[in-house]
């Protein structure tokens, strides 16, 4: 939801890839909660829920700290390959040659998520498994024969991974907050100028700032992603932050909403659980207080609201019916403040 560019980016670099075209690996950037999780389990669920596709290519989704944990000990890429190899000989069959299996895995999609976690500096110190790890998935990203030992038998072979799709993604907290001092007290100070808004009839001054108008790619090497990391990218997507009409739409729209496990608690006591619109605003509303949190805030402020019925569900709805308006949300919003 909100994600449009994200979500055409994505689709547009898996219908390449699943066509046999080269596709040019993408980094998404997003502040946590905004999607970039759920957008690749959605890839994944699709491709698993056609087995045509999921046949055309194999896909593995891991978290970036595997590789800079195993960056310490060896090898960062190893475990990569063959999670890969052991998802398609999970396609393709124990019958499937070893050569069939590599070729299978030489065009696989590769998601790493949290790749913000292999930054190369934390504060002011080098952090080398970071470094360690951006330089494995290098190796991984544009090399002809890379090494790996075969699940179970120990065999070493090689595979050309220059076929495979990266799709990188993280938040890269404080990137946001560190390009906007550069364009307003740093180095490029003076660059972001107020612009005049006449509102409500009144003319003001306002400096709008969006991280996709001033982000450069010197920004993420300061943030501590080499170079040669970087360049590897085809393209960098941004994720936009989610306003309050996303955070509805989320809300009442996906399968992930908090507002389904509640409604069946609820629904196992006999009672139905309905929100008026006004409430689920509301709601909606408190949530985009908390920016840092995405769409996870929802969960949060959603808690505030539905537990004090959820001890005792007869006595909140005798009729089996429970009703939350826009004055009980905002009644238990205020008791959490007071701290009752
Ligand atoms: N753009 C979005 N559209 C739909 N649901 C979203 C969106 N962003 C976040 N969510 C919901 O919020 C929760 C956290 O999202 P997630 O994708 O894990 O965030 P992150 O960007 O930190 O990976 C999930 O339950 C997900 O369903
Ligand atoms: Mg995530």
């Amino acid at each position: 939801m909100g994600q449009d560019v994200a979500v055409r980016d994505m689709a547009v670099a898996l219908a390449k890839k699943l066509a046999g075209i080269d596709a040019g690996n993408l980094l998404l950037i997003g502040a946590s909660g905004t999607g970039k999780t759920t957008l690749m389990r959605a890839v994944e669920d699709y491709l698993l829920s056609n087995a045509a596709l999921a046949n055309r290519s194999t896909l593995i989704r891991i978290h970036a700290n595997v590789l800079a944990e195993e960056a310490e000990s060896g090898f960062a890429g190893e475990s990569l390959l063959q999670s890969l190899y052991e998802r398609a000989r999970e396609h393709l069959g124990p019958e499937a040659s070893i050569a069939d299996v590599l070729r299978r895995i030489e065009h696989g999609i590769v998601f790493v998520d949290e790749v913000d976690k292999i930054r190369g500096r934390l504060g002011d110190s080098v952090h080398v498994p970071g470094i360690r790890a951006q330089e494995a998935l290098l190796t991984l990203i544009e090399n002809q024969a890379v090494g790996f030992q075969l699940p179970g038998n120990g065999k070493t072979v090689t595979v050309d991974s220059r076929g495979l799709l990266f799709v990188c993604a993280g938040a890269f907290e404080g990137l946001y907050d560190a390009v906007y001092d550069r364009v307003t007290i740093g180095k490029d100070r003076g660059s972001l100028k107020p612009v005049t808004v006449v509102k409500n009839g009144k003319v003001q001054q306002k400096t709008v700032f969006t991280l996709s108008d001033w982000l450069q790619t010197d920004d993420l090497f300061d943030y501590g992603m080499t170079p040669q990391f970087l360049s590897r990218f085809d393209a960098v997507v941004l994720l936009n932050d989610l306003g309050e009409d996303e955070l509805v739409q989320i809300f009442e729209d996906t399968p992930d909403s908090a507002v389904h496990p509640a409604r069946a608690y609820f629904e196992s006591f006999g009672i139905s659980l309905d929100l008026t619109p006004d409430a689920v605003k509301r709601i909606a509303q408190e949530a985009a207080r908390y920016p840092r949190l995405g769409a996870r805030a929802l969960k949060e402020v959603f808690r505030r609201v539905v537990r004090e019925y959820e001890y005792e569900p007869e006595v909140a709805a005798p009729e089996g019916r429970l009703t939350i308006d826009v004055a009980e949300v905002e009644e238990m919003l205020a008791k959490r403040k007071s701290g009752r």
